[in-house]
């Protein structure tokens, strides 16, 4: 087990069809938690393509009372919010469109604005947003290659970065290289951390992950964990 200083890893492990059922489930239930506790949710949505059907089920489901939900974004291509390959754009089409949210309520990473000044408004918008851990769930991905959000393996700013969002440039292999997202410290800093790590192309690098393997420890998603619970949701080997 790798230490990630946060909740040891639980892994959850379902099959295609309860996927995004069982997923949307275990949000939704901390998302009412929350609110119930504290009087307010907030939640950091992935991009990518495997939380979609995840968002559409959370869009329907009732109890939850997104009046008192502030949501944001972990990480953007630095794109319009129109653009095919925008994350917001998939996050409003499958869930933020679909429930009553106080606008003011929606914090967008403005991609169009380029990696670098999208990362200083963000950062400055999650440092004045008082309270740690500073959220209650956070939602995130993984690459085949052990990248999350937009923080990828081998680029030095994972560790070094010590504000709450950053620019990074991401692989060759990415339609979009610039990007922005939080950093490890921001994803990090939330009671409940979900971990998205389905299909067969992922399975070799969560085994590695799991598996304890000193190199894997290194990898953005391994070092992922909330301060309460540290949730991995996978498909069966
Ligand atoms: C992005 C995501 C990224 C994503 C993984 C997994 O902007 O692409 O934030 O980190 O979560 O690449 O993507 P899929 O869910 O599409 O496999």
């Amino acid at each position: 087990m790798i230490a990630t200083g946060g909740a040891p890893r639980e892994v959850l492990t379902v099959v295609a069809d309860e996927f995004a059922a069982t997923t949307a489930a275990l949000i939704g239930d901390a998302m009412r938690a929350a609110v119930s506790a504290r009087g307010k949710c907030r939640i950091v949505l992935a991009g990518g393509r495997t939380p979609a059907a995840v968002y559409r089920v959370l869009a329907a489901d009732a109890t939850v009372s997104w009046g008192q939900v502030s949501a944001f974004i972990g990480d953007e291509r630095c794109v319009p919010p129109d653009h095919a390959e925008s994350n917001y754009r998939m996050i409003n089409d499958t869930l933020l469109s679909a429930v009553t949210m106080e606008e003011d309520r929606i914090f967008r990473l403005r991609g169009e604005l380029g990696g670098a000044a999208a990362a200083a408004e963000y950062d400055a918008m999650l440092d004045a947003l008082g309270g740690e851990p500073k959220f209650d769930i956070v939602l995130s991905g993984v690459g085949a290659d052990g990248h999350t959000a937009s923080l990828f393996p081998g680029d030095p700013m994972v560790d070094q970065a010590t504000g709450w969002a950053m620019r990074s440039v991401a692989p060759a292999a990415f339609a979009i290289s610039d990007r922005v997202g939080l950093t490890l410290r921001a994803l990090n800093s939330t009671r409940l951390q979900v971990v998205l790590c389905t299909s067969d192309d992922k399975k070799p690098v969560r085994q590695r992950i799991f598996s304890g393997a000193a190199d894997a420890a290194l990898l953005p998603a391994a070092r992922l964990s909330g301060t309460e619970r540290t949730v991995w949701v996978v498909d069966p080997d």
